[in-house]
């Protein structure tokens, strides 16, 4: 049995930083994988080097089979790879509708079907079409942020902290938006979350990092240990 990512020995560094030492993480088709860990233990570095953006020192990226370890962030987008990165980003000068627009202009596909799509995730954008980007509020940047993944069609969604700074009545269209893709279109996910609560209504299983090695892995059941709950306290 073969996961649709599959990321092995995986190691990172900021210069003569090293921040990641060798780990190891897969999303089955269909699965949904929470990476968790304290602020600063390389969460997001992990994301980074899992789409490209900051090359590997070591290890590898396997999407669907095929070793995209030494393609660029655009070729793993082409090949399924959704990447929705910390902090909500977007184009801010840009209307809620250009952003969908450049996004699909991009896309490998380039079928305008897609946009609807992804608003259908996120009705409350459809009101906002008009307005730029910088002024939704970061809830709703949030959710443009994700629908801009959205349009590209992923086969794996890759969030980092989708809730994070997120008020808390969006807090909940998100949740259920990254429920639906997953339990309904059976989207594969590998979700950064902090919060604890979610993780478990959530996913299917999680790995935490401490110090840029998966220190604890398991079925999400799991999450419920003692010790779980330890190594994410803060
Ligand atoms: N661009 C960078 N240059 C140098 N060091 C960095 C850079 N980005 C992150 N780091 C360092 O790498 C380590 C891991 O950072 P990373 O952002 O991956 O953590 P994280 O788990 O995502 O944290 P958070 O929960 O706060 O988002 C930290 O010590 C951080 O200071
Ligand atoms: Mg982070």
């Amino acid at each position: 049995m073969s996961a649709l990512l599959e990321v092995s020995g995986l190691a990172a560094a900021y210069g003569r930083a090293r921040v990641l030492f060798g780990v190891d993480v897969a999303v089955e088709a269909g699965g949904l994988m929470c990476v968790m860990g304290r602020n600063g233990v390389g969460k997001t570095t992990l994301l980074n080097a899992v789409m490209g953006v900051l090359p590997p020192t070591a290890g590898k990226v396997v999407f669907d089979g095929e070793d995209v370890t030494g393609l660029p962030v655009h070729e793993r987008v082409r090949r399924g790879m959704g990447y929705v990165p910390q902090g909500h980003e977007t184009f801010p000068q840009l209307t809620v509708a250009d952003n969908l627009r450049v996004t699909l202009e991009a896309s490998r596909h380039r079928d305008g079907a897609a946009i609807e799509e992804a608003l259908e995730v996120f009705p409350r954008l459809k009101e906002l079409l008009g307005r730029r980007a910088g002024f939704l509020s970061g809830g709703q940047q949030q959710q443009l942020a994700i629908a801009r993944a959205l349009v590209t069609r992923p086969r794996l969604l890759i969030l980092d902290e989708p809730t994070e700074g997120v008020q808390p009545s969006i807090v909940a269209e998100i949740e259920a938006a990254i429920e639906r893709l997953h339990r309904e279109r059976g989207l594969a996910v590998l979700l950064v979350e902090q919060y604890l609560e979610l993780a478990l209504r959530l996913a299917d299983g999680f790995v935490i990092i401490e110090g840029g090695r998966v220190c604890r892995s398991g079925p999400a059941a799991d999450l419920h240990d003692e010790e779980v709950r330890r190594l994410l306290a803060v």
